[in-house]
């Protein structure tokens, strides 16, 4: 079935768009490109400043009464009932420097007359292309979610040790963020966390049953507009830390398949309490053992 007859409005039209916006990605990609610094370790290329250009023409030219919020500057017709987030390029870091793991990333609110601007509307359709693996994740709310006009579900699995997860952490600010100490404790607790460095493709992910469960602490809605709705219409769960509701611009997002969720919750009390952490060596202790090893062998190779 092609994504015009499958009885979607908005994706057909918004993935020919994400689709183009990657093949130029792409070309970029391949020929390689300078990185400037917006911030910190924050990178931006001409890649991400073209893309958005390019999806920003294409979106007018397909929805002229869309509005557009990007996260490389365009902002327009924000007064709109509707309003597409575009990150034109996810996982700039990886882009930079030649790791080949990034994304186009569109995603629909419709926000009616009256809604406060600090109000959330409400997600009506996803686009997320990886144009090197040409992989295009897609939903509408109510329709589900694909991949490459699959149908796509989170994962089953009903524990934390079994699973495999994901986390992201800040281009700015990154010395006041206590991330690490999650990425630790959850490590020690499950099949892995992944490290991934494009958090729309995180959530695409976790909709697809790839990972069970992603957490970041801060995010921006061309982040995570998409792979939100993704997510839901896949049968997860979304919420905050302390397992409130989640909105656009949150500090804090927890998404999972579900199954999973109370026992993330859980952990994110203990952790955040200083609870029943896992007991590991510090790097110093680390080392006075290592040379407690080497000067007991050394006796023992003399005698
Ligand atoms: C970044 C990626 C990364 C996440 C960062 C984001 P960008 O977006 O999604 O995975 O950890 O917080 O800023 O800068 O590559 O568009
Ligand atoms: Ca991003
Ligand atoms: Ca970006």
């Amino acid at each position: 079935m092609t994504e015009t007859a499958s009885g979607f409005k908005w994706v057909p039209k918004a993935s020919v768009i994400a689709r183009e916006a990657g093949a130029r990605l792409k070309e970029f990609f391949t020929q390689g490109v300078e990185t400037e610094y917006k911030g910190d370790v924050d990178l931006v290329t001409i890649a991400d400043r073209t893309v958005e250009e390019l999806i920003h023409k294409r979106l007018g030219e397909a929805f002229p009464d869309h509005g557009i919020f990007a996260e490389e500057g365009t902002r327009e017709r924000l007064e709109s009932e509707f309003r597409w987030y575009v990150d034109p390029l996810d996982g700039t870091t990886n882009f930079a420097h030649g790791f080949p793991h990034f994304c186009v990333s569109m995603g629909l609110e419709h926000r009616p007359a009256g809604l406060a601007q600090d109000k959330d509307g409400t997600l009506l359709a996803a686009v997320i292309y990886d144009p090197l693996l040409d992989e295009m994740f897609t939903a509408e709310r109510g329709r589900g979610a694909s991949l490459n006009q699959r149908p796509i579900r989170v994962s089953k699995t009903e524990n934390l040790a079994e699973s495999l997860i994901a986390t992201g952490f800040p281009s700015r600010k990154r010395h006041i963020n206590p991330n690490i100490h999650f990425y630790q404790e959850f490590t020690l607790r499950s099949h892995g966390v992944r490290r991934a460095g494009s958090a729309a493709l995180d959530l695409a992910y976790v909709a697809a049953g790839r990972f069970e469960a992603f957490w970041e602490f801060k995010l921006n809605p061309w982040d995570t507009a998409a792979g939100l709705l993704l997510v839901e219409e896949a049968g997860g769960r979304i919420t905050d830390f302390i397992g409130g509701p989640w909105r656009l611009d949150s500090r804090e997002i927890l998404s999972s398949n579900g199954l999973i969720h109370d026992e993330l919750l859980h952990f994110f009390g203990d952790i955040f309490a200083g609870r029943d952490l896992a007991p590991i060596p510090s790097p110093r202790q680390y080392a006075e053992r290592r040379a407690a090893r080497a000067a007991r062998s050394a006796t023992s190779r003399k005698g």
